[in-house]
């Protein structure tokens, strides 16, 4: 897909309202129709992100809340978020309904879109939800879309996507631990101490404390092709969270052809996500405290 702006093609009646729909998914955001409810949704869990988060985001993520100008002012128009960005690094936020294929996510990372779930959890779900939300996708991922190093390593992610697909399922799966580990959950080391980049840690007020300030989880220096071979809890919080330099090292880490990358992992066992091997740079041994004892993804 090459086009930046799609088509509108026709609307659809979804469980979560009337809304007009794109080719490959991609919708336009239904601002008029959010409910004062969704509004105040948003309203506060920005307050309580926003209140928690200084001294535990990256300066990096922090600096792209405050550019945005993301406020206790309802959900933020995607249009202009999308001025901005334009502006410094040339991405762009579609609506979506929600999760996409692989192959159709990778496309619009590839093309520097990033796709946004246009509804809002209701004032049940604020602690926990099991799909990807506005706020999630919102808060969590787009602000650090401002910075050129992570801008450009989102992009490469798509096209290392794209490879992978046609790879196959293994490929896939190694890739896809590099993206949990590092976008969804990743941490990185300042002079200041440990701080969180990571959207699914961003957007969420218990692990925000807990990736930094619990003994229970590993932290463990970033490596590769051991992020690629360890396996992950998507229902819990992270047993181990791996820990980058800066987000030039992932860049650069993950600048080489991975082809022979996914034949090494191929032929070795994953690790268990709580594993700690003897050649891990380690921040913290986790206690092991309150862990789940049945299998990770
Ligand atoms: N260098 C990777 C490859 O050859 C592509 C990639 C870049 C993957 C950045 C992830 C992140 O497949
Ligand atoms: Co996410």
């Amino acid at each position: 897909m090459e086009n930046a702006t799609p088509r509108r093609v026709e609307h659809q009646q979804t469980d979560r309202g009337y809304v007009p729909v794109y080719a490959t998914g991609v919708v336009e955001q239904p601002w008029d129709s959010y409910t004062v409810t969704d509004h105040e949704v948003w309203n506060t869990l920005y307050r309580r992100q926003r209140e928690l988060l200084p001294g535990r985001a990256c300066a990096e993520f922090l600096e792209g809340v405050e550019r945005f100008g993301m406020g206790e002012n309802g959900i933020p128009k995607f249009a202009d978020l999308n001025d901005l960005l334009a502006k410094t690094t040339g991405w762009q936020i579609v609506a979506v309904e929600g999760l996409l294929p692989d192959e159709v996510f990778f496309d619009h990372l590839a093309n520097r879109r990033f796709p946004v779930s246009w509804w809002i959890r209701k004032p049940d779900q604020l602690d926990y939800l099991s799909e990807p939300d506005l706020f999630h996708d919102l808060f969590g991922h787009v602000p650090l879309l401002l910075n050129p190093v992570f801008a450009d390593y989102m992009q490469a992610y798509g096209r290392g996507g794209m490879k992978a697909f046609g790879v196959g399922p293994e490929a896939l799966m190694n890739l896809t631990r590099l993206y949990w580990y590092t976008v969804e959950f990743g941490l990185i080391n300042t002079p200041d101490g440990l701080r969180i980049y990571g959207a699914g840690i961003v957007s969420s007020k218990g692990e925000s404390i807990y990736s930094l300030d619990s003994a229970a989880p590993n932290r463990i220096g970033f490596g590769l092709e051991r992020v690629m071979s360890t396996r992950y809890r998507i229902d819990t919080y992270q047993q181990t969270y791996f820990v980058i330099e800066g987000f030039e090292q992932l860049f650069d880490a993950t600048r080489p052809d991975f082809t022979p990358i996914y034949q090494r992992l191929a032929a070795k066992a994953p690790h268990a996500a709580g594993d700690v091997l003897d050649a891990d740079r380690v921040f913290n041994v986790g206690t092991r405290e309150g862990w789940a004892t049945n299998a990770d993804t």
